[in-house]
């Protein structure tokens, strides 16, 4: 038995990188699968390869996660999983030279809309349906070690990432011991568009432990067959997370040397 045996699961934004690599694992795992993507044709060819149920569509306004999930109910009966993986990286984030300081407010409102607001929308939507039917249901968030930990680089991304830990921990708070479960998928770098188009800095520092996307699958899978609100693909994540609350200000002095060397190294390139 798989761990999403005959469960209808929906995966955001799975039209490639970590989104296909979960949407992939989990038909495997035995799941129904809705694919969804706001690119149609990338959606489609990842649903057809699953032999799962295309749902393209911008997930971040009230009004298009509404019909995606609309849609998804409808193909799967049920939704049992919502793995809410659509993110966006935002501008300005090219440490060697862009200051995200000076990120206008359309570049932040977009960020928060598909980083923040698009779990909210999809959680004002399913949780009262799951607690209606009393089957309760599982909300994952995929969010980044830049939402433990602050990621060198771009202001817009490190917080909408923070506010996607938060809101996935508000959640379990609020609707864990009624049935809904809900983990946060915090990665280092991964191998995907995302982290190609991400600059030569960031390539630079998460060149040696950017990971396939699939081991991000594996460690959700495993994560959710233990039960732990927290996914961690990188296990070293855990340490520094770990050491940024036993002593902040030593965190921050280490950060900021970090912060020191990769201005070094723009300068240099
Ligand atoms: N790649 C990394 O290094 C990394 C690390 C940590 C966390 N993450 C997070 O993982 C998630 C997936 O990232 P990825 O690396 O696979 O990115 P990616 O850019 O390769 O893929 C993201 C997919 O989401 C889709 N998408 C974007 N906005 C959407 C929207 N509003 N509605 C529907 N679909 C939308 C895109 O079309 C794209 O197909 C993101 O939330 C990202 O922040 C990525």
């Amino acid at each position: 038995m798989g761990t999403f045996q005959d469960q209808g699961v929906v995966v955001t934004g799975a039209g490639r990188g970590i989104g296909r690599a979960l949407a992939t694992r989990a038909a495997a795992e035995g799941a129904r699968v809705v694919v969804n993507d706001l690119d149609p044709v990338t959606a489609q060819a990842v649903a057809d390869e699953l032999g799962g149920t295309a749902v393209p569509g911008d997930v971040s306004s009230t009004d298009g996660v509404r019909a995606v999930i609309d849609s998804a109910t409808e193909a799967l009966g049920r939704i049992d999983v919502f793995f809410a993986n659509a993110g966006i990286d935002g501008a300005g984030k090219d440490a060697s030279g862009g200051d995200s300081l000076q990120a206008p407010d359309d570049v932040w409102d977009r960020i928060i809309d598909v980083n923040v607001m698009a779990h909210v929308r999809a959680a004002r939507e399913l949780v009262p349906r799951w607690l209606e039917d009393g089957q309760g249901g599982r909300f994952v968030v995929t969010a980044s070690a830049a939402g433990l930990l602050t990621m060198i680089g771009s202001a817009p991304y490190s917080v909408t990432k923070h506010a996607a830990v938060g809101f996935a921990e508000w959640l379990s708070v609020t609707y864990g011991a009624r049935g809904v479960d809900v983990h946060a998928i915090c990665p280092q770098g991964v191998q995907t568009q995302m982290l190609e188009d991400a600059g030569p800095l960031q390539a630079l520092l998460s060149r040696d432990s950017a990971l396939p996307p699939e081991a991000v699958a594996d460690a959700a899978v495993t994560a959710i067959a233990e039960g732990r609100f927290l996914v961690l693909p990188h296990p070293e994540v855990a340490g520094y997370y770990a050491a940024r609350a036993a002593d902040t200000d030593r965190w921050l002095a280490g950060m900021r040397r970090l912060q020191q060397k990769v201005d070094e190294a723009g300068a240099a390139l």
